[in-house]
């Protein structure tokens, strides 16, 4: 295997995880958590066997976005620490072999940004044409605003302006006007500023509204949005040839595919899975597997240096967009019945365990696939110890509570008044006292230490980060099996979606002699035939690894 060229793309193998440094560890005591906190707890994450670490927003904010309205994009918000703090961090994570990745969200600012301040002050303002302004909006409905429960249309008319500006999100969030060249420059300092400090690149906020030209007065200021995109990578290289943007693009496959440039990748360098993501969820809810893999088969290749992010969940809502509407309802009979549970009719505002009844086996199975699937996994925090939501909490914010260390005070996350945390902690069954990183840590049998083991076994295999993938037929059909090729060497997965047991005959090789395959997740063999078929026995929810060993193949470990 060619280990020197997995460990140069190195996000080809990575293992990432998102957090919010607000509600990972507080060390001084106010209710929010730190930079000097995430610090303290990075062996966690070390241990783990993360290599990125995703900082979602962590610059000054009014916080009415969660940190995603930004005042200053050169600043770090005084509540979590200081820039001392984040590069101390960033050596602290680099002293462990991972790299940080922060988010870039450049397509708006805060509304109480000083360049909008200035915009919306006067028509003579250096920064007016910064943001999108009209006299007399186009006509709009509801339909391309992004928080329908919260806003009716993309314009919203300022008093002090005298004219509309344009807001993709929240009202209070301007869009930049992308259309500027002031603006792409400034966009690209930003950049720029975070790299020579160490960030390793960036998750891109929102790409295909940050590259809307809607600001353009004049088609030439702006020909083509993608060749803004190019420029900006081709930025990044120059800077540091190993930094990545990792985008946020929700759009059918197709369309998703065209923001990773041409083949060599020349736009982002991964985009998440959003399509396989909700088709996976699809297949869950029928425990059957057909949606993700007619999803496997028509997603796209990455380019030759990208990849796809696969994600189980994130900091947002489970988004079910591109679901039809029955497709849809389907998955909320499933997982979120109740109306409080679900978010903008298109989502679901809960955490995966408590949507599987927390079925340990279930979960496990899940997780399974998650790093055996082909893409870049990413987890967002939490995951690991099967942390609920809080659907007390309005919003978004349900599945934002803070991180549960111990069964201790607040879950071991702060000694502040719980009134001061800025998201309440879950409590019941999903609380601290039932789930904490403490008492799984040395638990073999806990779900820690099962994705543990899975992103030993995950980094451990190239086949299944670089490898081509192949969806094998047999005939159970709740089972999904797949395997991948890399080099000569393969490694195959099979994943039981259906709480009965399942038997299965699959072809693994062409037939021959001496065939084996080894099991990866615990210490065992299935037998191979000399025509290349293996019978396979799951339990309910079973999934199982195992490496294709041919005879006088030098075993790997
Ligand atoms: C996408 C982010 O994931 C979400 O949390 C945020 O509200 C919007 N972009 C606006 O920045």
């Amino acid at each position: 295997m060619r280990l020197t060229q997995t460990a140069d793309l190195w996000w080809k193998s990575a293992v990432v995880y998102c957090l919010d440094i607000e509600t990972f560890f507080d060390t001084n005591g106010d209710g929010v958590g730190d930079i000097r906190g995430l610090g303290q707890r990075i062996d966690h994450l070390a241990e783990l066997g993360v290599t990125c670490l995703w900082l979602m927003p962590f610059y000054p904010t009014p916080d009415r976005d969660d940190g995603y309205d930004i005042t200053d994009f050169y600043g770090v918000d005084p509540r979590l620490g200081t820039h001392g703090d984040i590069v101390e961090l960033i050596r602290l994570a680099a002293d462990r072999g991972m790299r940080v990745i922060a988010d870039l969200v450049v397509n708006h600012t805060s509304d109480q940004h000083p360049w909008f301040q200035s915009a919306r002050s006067s028509r003579e303002s250096p920064y007016r044409d910064w943001y999108v302004w009209r006299d007399t909006p186009p006509e709009d409905g509801p339909e391309g605003v992004v928080f329908p429960d919260q806003e009716d249309s993309l314009w919203q008319f300022d008093e002090q302006a005298g004219q509309y500006y344009l807001h993709r999100f929240y009202k209070h969030q301007p869009d930049l006007n992308v259309a500027n060249p002031e603006v792409r420059e400034e966009i690209s300092r930003v950049m720029g500023f975070w790299l020579e400090l160490g960030m390793s690149g960036f998750r891109v906020d929102a790409v295909p509204f940050l590259l809307e030209t809607a600001g353009a007065t004049d088609a030439s200021d702006l020909p083509d949005p993608h060749d803004y995109l190019r420029d900006l990578r081709a930025m990044l290289a120059r800077r540091n040839g190993q930094a990545v943007l990792l985008g946020e693009v929700n759009l059918p496959y197709p369309e998703t595919q065209k923001f990773f440039g041409d083949e060599d990748g020349d736009e982002l360098t991964m985009c998440f899975d959003f399509i396989g993501m909700q088709q996976l969820y699809l297949s869950l809810a029928r425990s059957e597997p057909g949606p993700l893999i007619k999803a496997l088969r028509e997603r796209p290749k990455a380019a030759e240096e990208g990849q796809w992010g696969t994600f189980i969940r994130n900091h947002d809502e489970l988004t079910l967009d591109k679901l039809t509407d029955d497709e849809r309802q389907e998955v909320f009979k499933a997982f979120g019945p109740e109306e409080h549970m679900q978010l903008y009719g298109r989502g679901l505002r809960r955490r995966l365990p408590p949507m599987f009844g927390n079925d340990q086996a279930r979960l496990r199975m899940v997780y399974s696939l998650l790093f055996s699937m082909p893409g870049t996994p990413v987890l967002f925090y939490g995951e690991e110890i099967g942390m609920g939501e809080n659907l007390a909490v309005e919003g978004r914010n349900a599945v934002r509570t803070p991180m549960q260390w111990t069964e201790g005070f607040n879950g071991g996350f702060s000694v502040a008044d719980p009134a001061d945390l800025t998201v309440p902690m879950v409590d019941g069954e999903f609380g601290p006292d039932n789930v904490n990183v403490a008492a799984q840590r040395r638990d073999p049998d806990s779900l820690m230490s099962w994705i543990r083991l899975l992103i030993q076994e995950y980094r451990a295999c190239p086949e299944l980060s670089w490898g081509d993938c192949t969806v094998l037929e047999h005939d159970a059909p709740a089972v999904f099996a797949h395997k991948s090729d890399f080099e000569g060497c393969t490694v195959v997965a099979v994943h039981n979606f259906s709480d009965q047991p399942a038997e299965f005959t699959l072809a693994v090789a062409g037939a021959g002699p001496g065939l084996r395959l080894i099991d990866l997740l615990k210490v065992g063999e299935a037998e191979v035939a000399d025509d290349g078929t293996t019978r396979l026995e799951l339990e309910p929810y079973g999934a199982r690894w195992l490496r294709l060993l041919r005879p006088g193949d030098r075993y790997v470990i």
